[in-house]
């Protein structure tokens, strides 16, 4: 079994790794005890995607996402992350308005927060002028191009991007765009392996990749799908390493039977008086008060 690292992740470290390895590993995480598993296995990037929207809060899509959720959810992780680099989703319209309020949303990811980075997706005109405000206040930023989720009113649907020339160009393109507005790193998301490949060669930072094939410097999923937790369906590009929602209701399928047939709680599970103090309770030495007596 490989040595789980111990060195601490930062972002120069990461940007090492594009040329000497090893590839980055990168999950999501929404919750103090997922990070604290992920720190401990020597996961290099924690992300607070904005994917806890549909993954653990039941939103239909990522839109209705807000900051004060995302805040909520990337403290209870970084409270529990000590080597990992923990990187804050920006959500739907937290960067959407003016550069000054994307710089203040940003800049909480890190203060309240207590993560080392934030994600913003796309790579339009507009949105590298946020990446540069962002990098011009210290805050290290990562892009995300190709499917970009928090467009699928747009899109109609999650679907592979890229698949055409011109949307391939447009794809390396973006990821060239971003580097120079000074993005450490960028998500690739569901484009063929060749323009993954293609855009891996073009910058100099960093590519992570979630169903963009395996020329990329790192590979990221959602906990929950590669853990078989999530219901529903699943990308193409999941590999299922756990049936945890099998797993889950079978034990609590368990537990319902135990205490409908009295199995539970038995005698390890309960606490006990000491038996001169069970003797008191019991009603025969309960001793009735003359009457007349103040008790
Ligand atoms: O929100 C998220 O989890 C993401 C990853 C899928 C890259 O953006």
């Amino acid at each position: 079994m490989a040595s789980i690292p111990t060195d601490k992740i930062t972002i120069p470290a990461l940007l090492a790794r594009k040329a000497v390895g090893p590839k980055i590993v990168c999950l999501t995480a929404y919750d103090h005890p997922t990070a604290g598993i992920l720190d401990e296995t020597g996961v290099d990037l924690i992300l607070v995607g904005d994917s806890l929207g549909m993954v653990v809060l039941g939103y239909e899509n990522t839109v209705p996402v807000t900051m004060d959720e995302m805040l909520h959810h990337t403290r209870a992780v970084t409270r529990a992350v000590t080597r990992a680099l923990v990187v804050g989703d920006m959500p739907y319209f937290s960067f959407h308005l003016s550069a000054e309020e994307t710089v203040r949303n940003a800049s909480r990811f890190l203060k309240e927060g207590g993560a080392a980075a934030v994600k913003i997706e796309g790579a339009s005109k507009k949105r590298l002028k946020l990446v540069e405000a962002m990098v011009e206040a210290e805050i290290p930023v990562m892009g995300h191009v190709g499917l970009t989720p928090q467009s699928i009113h747009h899109l109609g649907r999650y679907r592979v991007r890229g698949t055409a020339a011109e949307g391939a160009r447009r794809i390396v393109d973006d990821a060239r765009n971003l580097e120079r507005a000074g993005a450490f790193a960028v998500v690739l998301e569901s484009m063929p392996v060749e323009v993954a490949a293609e855009v891996t060669r073009a910058v100099g930072i960093p590519t992570i990749g979630i169903g963009a094939g395996p020329a990329c410097d790192g590979q990221v999923l959602v906990f929950h799908d590669m853990l078989g937790f999530s219901t529903g369906y699943l990308p193409k590009f999941v590999r299922k390493y756990a049936d945890l929602h099998a797993v889950i209701r079978g034990a609590v399928g368990a537990y319902a039977a135990d205490v409908r047939e009295g199995r539970f709680p038995d005698d390890a599970t309960s606490y006990h008086l000491k038996p001169e103090v069970a003797a008191e309770l019991r009603p025969e030495k309960v001793r009735t008060p003359k009457r007349g007596k103040k008790i």
